[in-house]
Parts: C-alpha cells; structure tokens; sequence
C-alpha cells in the first residue's frame, strides 16, 4: 500500500435513498453506509420517494428516519407538483433546495404546467437554490425562469453536448445557473453499452465482463443501463471531459433498483454511484484526464459554495493511490448489489473516512453507530 492521500469528504448533492417507501432498494442506513465505502461524507437526498416530499410532514417524517439511520452527513431535498406552494414557507428552513421536474423520470412528478412552474419559481425562497432535472428546450426555460424570477438554479446531470452548450451559454450572463455532470454519463457511453451480435442487430451487453460476470449472473442485461438522462454518445462524452471548466459539480444520482427489477422487460431507469465515484475519478486523475484540484472543486469546494454551507475540516477521507482493484458487486454496500462498474478496475481504494475528526470508516468497515451523521442544515453539524 501506498502513503494514504488524505482529501476533503466528497458531497453528493444528488442520491436516492429511497427511505421511506422503497427499503427493498436502499434504506438511509445501507445509502450512507455506501456513501462513506465511496469516501462520500454528505449526501443531499431527492424527493422522489414512493410518497413523495411536497409537505412539510412528510418531510419531517423522512427527517426523523435519517436521524435514527443515518452514518454520513446529510440534506433534503424538497419537491414540488405546483400544488404544494403554501408548504414552502414552512420547509425552507428545513431543506437544502427545491427539486424540479421538467422531463419525466422515476416516480413520475412531472411539472409541466407552465403556469404552475411560473408560481413555483417566483414562490420559492431565492436563497435556496432549485435543482432542475431538464432536457433539451427544458433547459432553455429553466434558465429564462432562474433569469426572470432571480433563482439560484442548478441544473442536474447534463448528458448532452448541446444541453452543456446552452448552459454555458446562459452562464456568461448569469452567475446564477451552475450544473453537475453524473460518473456514469463521464465513464459509459450509449456506444460502449451497444455492440452488433451476429445477426447484425443491435444489442446490448456489458463493457469489459462476459455474461457471466453481469450483476445478474447472466441473463439479458439490457435494463441495467437504462437511466434518465440516457447514457449519451461518445461526441457528447468527450464533449463534457472537455468542459470541466464549465461544470461545477459531479454528482452520481444514485438511483438503486433492484436486480430483478432490473432483468425485467421493464427496468426503472437509474443506477448506483454513490460507492464507486471517488475510484473512478481518482483513476482519471492517474490517467491524466482529470487534476486533483479539480476532483476536489467537483465534489467538495463547489457544493459548498452553491449550496452555501461549509463542511468541517475534519470530515475527511483517506485513499489509497497505488493499489489496483476491481470494483466487485459482492463486496458494496449499496441494498441493491450492483453496479454498472462491476469488473472495473481501479485505483484509489478508500482507507479510511472521517467525520469531525471521529474515524466513522475502515478498510470495508463502517464504524460509525447509525445516527452519527447530521443534517447539515442541523445547528449541531459543526460545519460553520
Ligand atoms: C432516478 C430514480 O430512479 O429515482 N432515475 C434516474 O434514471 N435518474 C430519478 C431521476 O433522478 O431522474
Ligand atoms: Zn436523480
């Protein structure tokens, strides 16, 4: 083993932990427990549970579950049908942002009302920034929206080459849109995903595994990498590699489901990430494609500026860079077992994981009690 590298906790402003509603897939235990395997040490939660975060109860509901469950620092997400407008006085205090749906997506809380989505961007509190899930023509509204109603907006996990365009675009003008880039759209392709089978059809088949290595052990693949926004084409992925410059954040929305969900003819769209983030870029950095100072803006530094919080300096994780592994399914912590990097191999193993300065984490062990994370937006955290 080499000297450990020691780098701030990486802050994942976009998972779903699926607590409560869907525990067969996550539950905030195992979501956190993957989070620090990852070198993760916050994680912000979406609303998209099976009854999903639009009232204040709700939320104060999935508040106290983190609280019991939870062994790394976390955030809420707030969410919104356009219907919800009054509850947003009580929860700001409460949640890090607001989550929009502008394209369709697991759990179906689509808001495509405009005048609803007028409302919702003049009501929503301006210091709190709106996390915008928007593809396409979305974009282009949800930055008019930000422009016109003053909002903080981020828009999440930008797939696309044109979508990053537009963003960059909409950037020079205001200071207020930023946006994050996902490990699955920066590492897999729609390319890489598709290979011609004999009869010169198109299908699809794991990279770099044979059948038998697939996270189901063999079967059809396919719904695995199925996940919103799709995996793009290798023009868009060289096209976000080469923009770092231009995205503020990598965020994995780590989206569990189930194996068998998975095989079925009709897989839910989404993939883990939380666990497996930090050796896939920490991998870059070796291969020269990524700067540590970068690594470091993308998951740490940047999320604390747009979400304005600060994270304490002791909350910290330590990797190892010289050893090579290979990241197995059998050996995450994720509920759901897999992951669409099974037979990678990688550098940056994570040693050891900090939070405060107590040792929550080491060599595959969580050694956190559940309850040790905080919410940051809790007094208590110790951020500030
Ligand atoms: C997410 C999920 O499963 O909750 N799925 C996905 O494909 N990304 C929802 C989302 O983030 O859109
Ligand atoms: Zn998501």
């Amino acid at each position: 083993m080499g000297k450990p590298i020691r780098l701030p906790g990486l802050i994942d402003i976009h998972v779903h932990f699926r607590d409560p509603g869907q525990t067969d897939k996550e539950d905030f235990y195992t979501g956190t427990s993957a989070a620090l395997a990852g070198g993760v040490t916050t994680v912000f939660d979406m609303p998209n549970n099976l009854v999903p975060i639009f009232t204040l109860k709700t939320l104060l509901e999935k508040m106290k579950i983190a609280e019991k469950k939870a062994v790394c620092d976390y955030g809420f997400y707030f969410g919104t049908d356009g219907k919800n407008i009054t509850e947003f006085e009580k929860v700001k205090g409460l949640v890090i942002g607001l989550k929009v749906y502008l394209t369709l997506t697991t759990g179906k809380y689509l808001l495509d009302n405009g005048q609803k989505l007028e409302e919702v961007f003049e009501s929503w509190p301006k210091e709190k920034v709106i996390v915008v899930h928007g593809e396409g023509d979305k974009i282009d509204l949800a930055i008019n929206l930000a422009k016109k109603y003053k909002n903080k907006v981020h828009i999440t996990h930008v797939s696309k080459k044109n979508d990053l365009q537009v963003i960059i675009e909409g950037k020079k003008t205001n200071s207020n849109i930023t946006c994050d880039v996902t490990p699955h759209h920066l590492f897999l392709s729609k390319e890489q995903i598709s290979a011609k089978n004999t009869s010169g059809v198109a299908r699809r088949v794991y990279p770099e595994r044979s059948r038998r290595d697939s996270p189901d052990g063999g079967g059809t693949a396919n719904g695995f990498y199925e996940v919103k926004p799709p995996l793009a084409s290798r023009v868009d992925q060289d096209f976000l590699w080469e923009h770092l410059k231009d995205i503020d954040a990598i965020a994995t929305d780590h989206a569990p489901h189930t194996i068998e969900e998975k095989k079925s003819n009709t897989p839910p769209s989404g993939m883990p990430g939380v666990e497996t983030t930090l050796p896939l870029l920490f991998t870059a950095v070796k291969d020269g494609r990524l700067t540590m100072k970068d690594l470091i803006r993308l998951t740490n530094t940047n999320p604390q500026m747009i979400f304005g919080f600060r994270q304490n300096k002791n909350t910290c994780v330590e990797i190892d860079p010289d050893e090579k592994y290979t990241i197995e399914n059998e050996n995450l912590k994720t509920k759901c077992s897999w992951s669409p990097f099974a037979r990678r191999e990688v550098y940056g193993r994570v040693q050891k994981v900090f939070i405060r300065g107590e040792k929550v984490f080491e060599k595959g062990k969580i050694l956190a009690k559940p309850g040790l994370g905080r919410n940051i937006l809790s007094p208590k955290s110790g951020g500030v």
